[in-house]
């Protein structure tokens, strides 16, 4: 039998408990410092493997900019672009060669930019040994095109996946969703940017162009040689940004846009400048109604703050330094130039859809259920069956779920992500609404032993889809449940 092993921790807060497929032993430490996160952990009977084998020192090396797919076909009704899923070699410490899956060869895939309105295909060719398929995170699609996590592309197999763009303008992204193996392939490599721009927006004003920049998180544990340590995460202390361990990126003298995505497995950052103001303008589905100052932004696996950052006025040669509450500096903006700046952070972005009058409430109830010999991740008592269905939704209409961490003895933090549609963050207990929870969102936190009340509306299609806790190593053992839309 594979041994296997998976790290119930959420992010920095929670209690740490590494559970073990074939081991009975559970180890559970309060990790309340960042030093008990540096121990080893490892199941009765196994050797624990030294910790932290690499640990880089920040701002050796430039943050990338992914790059943006150009498409092979425009026809008077679609885009459509190509995408290769295939092994390749990065460089994510300088010198260090780090072997990853990919989307066409980068740690962050080509940027697909999609126009509301306008449909796009993207097709996927896998070449890798191995089974993949593409989620659209975010995306209002039809079911066959969701990237249903039994739905795959096999090795060698190409597969078009069509996406109508009918929503606002937002910060989407694809990742690999093959159930049972998305935490591997995600942590591995295997996600990138959609970004869909408004034509409602455009006169905003908002910095464009060189000065819109997406920013993916991801944090990885190194070994010495620079490969990917996957299965005991208990130290994964070296953040990913645009496929560069804690880089720097020289900035102008002016405004920038950031799409922020934390695209990792399973934790949550919490950031914050040394200097400088940021304005949080977007979340997980589009534009907020208007900017809002921050001083630190929060965001568990899977969610996205857009954010602008006003440098203007800093002296060049300014170091400004992005730090996450745990892992510490992530990221440094280095001032070097002026440039004109034309751009605007306006008063008033976008007023957020009405809400309609909701017609059935739910409940949905995250956990791991320890009364087994080996703790099992379930939602509402059940581990994810892809035969049965969870909840029949009938199609057009607008519910309430209330999502528990029911792991408060344990404190493993859980988050919930729902496809298909994004959903309005009501009210909250346990935990304080704050900043993070407004707008449309697809994702949001859920701290051990606290609840988040959603609104969503389940509007055009019909089919199978699924909702789950994001922290993937979650999602990939079980934590994940199937809604079907019903006409
Ligand atoms: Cu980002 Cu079901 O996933
Ligand atoms: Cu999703
Ligand atoms: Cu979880």
């Amino acid at each position: 039998m594979r041994r296997r092993a998976i790290l119930v921790a959420g992010g920095s807060v929670a209690g740490a408990v590494l559970l073990s497929r074939g081991a009975a032993a559970t180890t559970t430490e309060p990790a309340t410092s960042t030093a008990a996160h540096k121990h080893a952990h490892g199941p009765a009977g196994a050797t624990p493997r030294k910790a932290s084998p690499l640990s880089v020192a920040p701002f050796q090396t430039r943050m990338p900019v992914p790059p943006v797919a150009a498409p092979i076909r425009q026809t008077a009704e679609y885009d459509e672009y190509e995408v290769v899923v295939r092994p390749a070699q990065l460089e994510l410490v300088p010198g260090l060669t780090t072997e990853a899956l990919t989307f066409s060869g980068g740690w962050v895939g080509p940027t697909i930019r999609g126009c509301t309105g306008r449909p796009v295909k993207v097709t996927y060719r896998n070449q890798l040994d191995t089974h993949t398929n593409v989620h659209l995170h975010g995306g209002h699609v039809k079911a066959i095109d969701d990237g249903h996590p039994m739905d795959m592309i096999l090795p060698g197999a190409t597969r078009t996946y069509y996406y109508p763009n009918n929503q606002r303008g937002a910060t989407l992204w694809y990742h690999d969703h093959v159930h049972g193996d998305e935490a591997e392939h995600t942590y591995r490599g295997l996600h990138g940017f959609y970004l869909i721009d408004d034509p409602a927006e455009k006169d905003l004003g908002l910095p464009t162009g060189s000065y819109e920049v997406p920013i993916m998180l991801t944090d990885v544990e190194l070994d010495a040689d620079g490969s990917l340590i996957w299965g005991f995460p208990t130290d994964r202390n070296n953040v990913v940004v645009n496929g560069k361990v804690k880089p720097f990126f020289p900035v102008a003298a002016r405004k920038y846009r950031f799409r922020i995505l934390n695209a990792t497995n399973e934790g949550t950052y919490t950031l914050s400048l040394d200097k400088g103001q940021m304005w949080q303008i977007g979340s997980d589905g589009g534009l907020l109604p208007a900017p809002v100052a921050r001083t630190s932004v929060t965001l568990s696996s899977g969610e996205r703050a857009d954010l602008v950052i006003d440098f203007t006025g800093l002296p060049i040669g300014t170091s400004v330094v992005l730090s996450d509450a745990d892992k510490g500096p992530v990221l440094r903006f280095d001032v070097g130039f002026t440039a004109t700046d034309r751009s605007k952070l306006p008063l008033r972005l976008r007023p957020l859809p009405a809400l309609p009058a909701a017609t059935k409430q739910r409940e949905v109830h995250l956990r791991f259920d320890f009364s087994s010999e080996e703790p099992r991740p379930v939602i509402n008592d059940q581990q994810f069956d892809p035969n049965r269905v969870d909840f029949t939704i009938k199609r057009g209409t607008t519910e309430i779920w209330t999502v528990y961490n029911d792991d408060v003895e344990a404190g493993i933090a859980h988050n919930f992500h729902l496809h298909l549609t994004q959903f309005r963050v009501l009210s909250r207990t346990g935990t304080p609404m704050t900043p993070d929870d407004a707008g449309l969102k697809d994702t949001v936190r859920v701290p051990a032993g606290t609840s988040v009340r959603l609104q969503a509306t389940f509007t055009d299609y019909v089919g199978r889809y699924v909702y789950h806790c994001h922290f993937l190593e979650h999602s990939s053992i079980g934590m994940m449940a199937q809604m079907e839309i019903v006409p």
